[in-house]
């Protein structure tokens, strides 16, 4: 080989390396290198929009976004927006994200949302951080609190909202203190969530931990929930959703619904709610329609439940309504169908252990009630069982004893 072509391979290999090595840091972006201040007083949010446009329009291996430990970054709303370059991207948050401070502080003119991911696949979060609604300014002037008042809020935003993302994975991450909802998941498919906690007062008004809405294969497990309305709550257009090894408390429950308000055509199937400690909840495991509803719920499992001192741990409602005296009866009805519910044991505060009821125009039907152990959480009293419209099963002991009638 002469000189020249020695030359040559060298600078060949050299630009090779320069290569690798740009491209190795491409895909790592820091809020802290696109200026963010992370001291939990300057606005973060341009940094955090610059570091996510080249995270997302990155395209070398797992793109990664930083948002570095030990520091408290304030930022507005954002909406992080897809599709990306590259079908994955992990957002490491390991420091702490503050909403900004109450509706006096709030900017942006929607106050549905503040953090939103839309359109993004293949999305991991995880990383040991923590998120901040600072919900307290909002719920101070809740209109449940202040029914009527001139200025009162009833929409306050949700902390963290997934919209038609596909393929997602959050793990390890703290939420506290939504002004509203602390997660909403919406049009997404694939969803993998295990290791939060969330965690808002059993005073706050509205705070559910996730809500799921429009969504196919959703998995939540491994979490702890403590808020003011629903631990986990499943809307409309919902299919293969498990929930597993999660405790709820204080907080209104896991819940399915509510579903078929101003007469909304209902399609929930195989839900699967299972192994879950419930402590001084409102309620247990519920379903909850309107009057007028239709559609159906079908094949719902909740399993392996225990209760601690829960108002109404077994608890279908074909009458819910959060509105008084504003909803009229109708003869429709949303149909649930295939609910079982199996090896449920622990303590109720109210009399009524069981609570099957459902409509007489649509009554729900396939109920499988299966060793089940309620005792009163306050007296020696014994507890009962309420069905209306209520067909079913029994297996094992059930205890109150069932008043569930034979299949039709
Ligand atoms: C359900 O989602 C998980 C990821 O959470 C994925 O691994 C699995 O393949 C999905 N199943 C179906 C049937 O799409
Ligand atoms: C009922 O739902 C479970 C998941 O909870 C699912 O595995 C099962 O296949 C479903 N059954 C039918 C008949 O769809
Ligand atoms: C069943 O629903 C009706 C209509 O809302 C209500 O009046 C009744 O008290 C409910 N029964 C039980 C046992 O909760």
């Amino acid at each position: 080989m002469d000189p020249s072509s020695i030359a040559y391979v060298i600078c060949l290999v050299s630009l090779i390396t320069i290569c690798i090595t740009a491209k190795a840091q491409r895909n790592v972006f820091n809020v802290l290198s696109y200026g963010a201040a992370g001291n939990g007083l300057t606005d973060d949010s341009l940094a955090f929009m610059k570091a996510w446009k080249d995270t997302c329009s990155a395209a070398a291996g797992t793109p990664t976004l930083i948002i570095p430990k030990g520091k408290i970054f304030l930022v507005h709303q954002i909406t992080f927006t897809g599709p990306c370059k590259s079908n994955k991207i992990n957002v490491k948050l390991s420091g702490t994200i503050i909403a900004p401070n109450g509706p006096d502080q709030w900017k942006a003119a929607d106050l549905s949302t503040w953090l939103a991911f839309q359109g993004v696949n293949g999305l991991t979060i995880d990383g040991l951080g923590m998120i901040d609604g600072r919900g307290k300014g909002w719920w101070d002037r809740s209109c449940k609190f202040h029914r009527g008042q001139q200025g009162c809020i009833t929409l306050a935003p949700t902390v963290l909202k997934f919209e038609n993302c596909n393929n997602i994975h959050m793990s390890n991450i703290k939420f506290h203190n939504s002004p509203q909802t602390h997660v909403l998941i919406l049009g997404c498919q694939n969803v993998d969530f295990g290791f939060l906690t969330i965690q808002a007062p059993g005073t706050s008004p509205n705070t559910d931990g996730i809500h799921i809405q429009v969504a196919r294969n959703v998995s939540i497990h491994n979490s702890q929930f403590a808020d003011g309305d629903d631990c986990i709550s499943i809307g409309d257009r919902t299919s293969d959703i498990s929930i597993t090894d999660i405790s709820c408390g204080p907080g209104h429950g896991v819940s399915i619904g509510s579903l078929g308000r101003g007469g909304a055509d209902v399609q929930v199937n195989n839900i699967n709610v299972r192994r879950v400690n419930f402590r001084g909840t409102t309620n247990g495991v519920r379903i909850k329609t309107w009057q007028g509803g239709r559609g159906i719920v079908r094949n719902v499992s909740f399993s392996s439940i225990n209760f601690q001192a829960v108002a109404n741990p077994i608890i279908i409602d074909q009458f819910y309504c959060d509105i008084p005296n504003s909803c009229r009866k109708s003869n429709t009805a949303v149909h649930i169908s295939g609910v079982r519910f199996s090896q449920l044991f622990g303590t109720s505060k109210t009399k009524v252990g069981i609570n099957l009821n459902c409509s007489s125009n649509i009554p729900c039907t396939g109920i499988t009630l299966e060793d089940i152990h309620l005792a009163s959480a306050t007296s020696d009293s014994q507890l009962i069982s309420s069905c209306n419209n209520a067909f079913g099963l029994n297996r094992g002991i059930i205890d109150p004893k069932s008043c569930l009638r034979k299949i039709i």
